[in-house]
């Protein structure tokens, strides 16, 4: 009877002292580990898993559409706004590449330059159409800039081959370059610089750039004639009017490009006109 009790009572200490090992892992797996590491399943070459891919499709010819591939670092602080791509770029990209702004860009020998470039993805769709362009932004979002040049170099050369001014040269090819250029400094490297078309995405939200950056268009335009094509995401009125005021200020005023079909409200494409020739232009609508 004794010996019945004290082994139930070793059975009881027994469960008891199971049930207060549990949290704590068995020092012995119950599956042995193997004696050598398994195969690592990444590949080599894969790019940063922080940096996120966006297709954007270019039609190039009439039978020719490339596909950019376009690098975003969400996460990477030293990249600030530059580091993803904006709203108002994609339908800028759009633009022109499938809208009017395309004309623009299909003139003989056309100086392109993107202001405030980020990712890049505007002038590398410029970039497709066969013409110069030069992608500009601050020194510290430029090695993104340039990661997406790099990346789609063999999509480019093949667009460029294709493109409207290559039909009897196809092995020239049209530079798209990185620079650092900065609203708000005036760098000697710029003195001589003129652009025939300025394309800009997601610009006009910091008041504190407004002047910078009407100056710094006004300065690196070529010509009266040159084209300035902005794609912009209304966020507040009082940024808006500030570089409306900005630009009025330097003689152009900003033309809202009538909208098709399903632009989301928020974005608008305006071009930038001389003061007195938008006024003679009654088919576009004064911001
Ligand atoms: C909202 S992001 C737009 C980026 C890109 N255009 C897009 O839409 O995807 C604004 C861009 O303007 C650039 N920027 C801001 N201040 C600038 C300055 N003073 N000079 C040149 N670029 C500037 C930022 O670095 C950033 O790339």
């Amino acid at each position: 009877m004794l010996l019945a009790l004290q082994k139930v009572r070793e059975e009881e200490r027994s469960k008891k002292k199971q049930s207060t090992s549990k949290s704590s892992p068995p020092i012995i797996p119950s599956t042995p580990l193997p004696a050598t590491p398994p195969p690592a399943t990444t590949t080599i070459n894969r790019r940063p898993p922080s940096l996120l891919e966006r297709i954007f499709d270019v039609v190039v010819a009439k039978n020719l559409t490339c596909q950019l591939r376009i690098l975003q670092d969400p996460n990477g602080l030293q990249y600030g706004h530059g580091a993803t791509v904006w709203d108002s770029a994609l339908l800028l990209g759009k633009y022109i590449s499938i809208y009017e702004g395309r004309a623009a860009l299909l003139q003989k020998d056309v100086k392109v330059l993107e202001l405030g470039a980020g990712c890049g993805l505007s002038g590398l769709v410029a970039s497709c159409l066969g013409v110069d362009v030069t992608l500009t932004d601050l020194p510290n979002v430029l090695p993104l800039t340039q990661i997406n040049i790099d990346k789609n170099k063999d999509v480019l050369r093949t667009a460029i081959a294709f493109s409207k001014f290559n039909h009897e040269d196809v092995h020239r090819s049209k530079d798209v370059v990185a620079k650092p250029l900065d609203w708000t400094k005036t760098e000697s490297m710029w003195e001589n610089e003129k652009f025939d078309v300025i394309l800009g995405a997601d610009l006009m939200y910091d008041i504190k750039l407004a002047k910078p950056l009407a100056d710094t268009i006004a300065r690196l335009l070529a010509s009266p004639s040159s084209v300035v094509i902005i794609g912009h995401e209304h966020r507040e009125d009082h940024v808006d009017d500030e570089f409306t005021q900005a630009f009025l200020t330097q003689g152009f005023v900003l033309l809202e490009v009538p909208r098709k079909g399903r632009w989301d409200d928020d974005l608008s494409i305006y071009t930038l006109a001389r003061r007195n020739e938008a006024q003679a232009n009654d088919t576009c609508t004064e911001q």
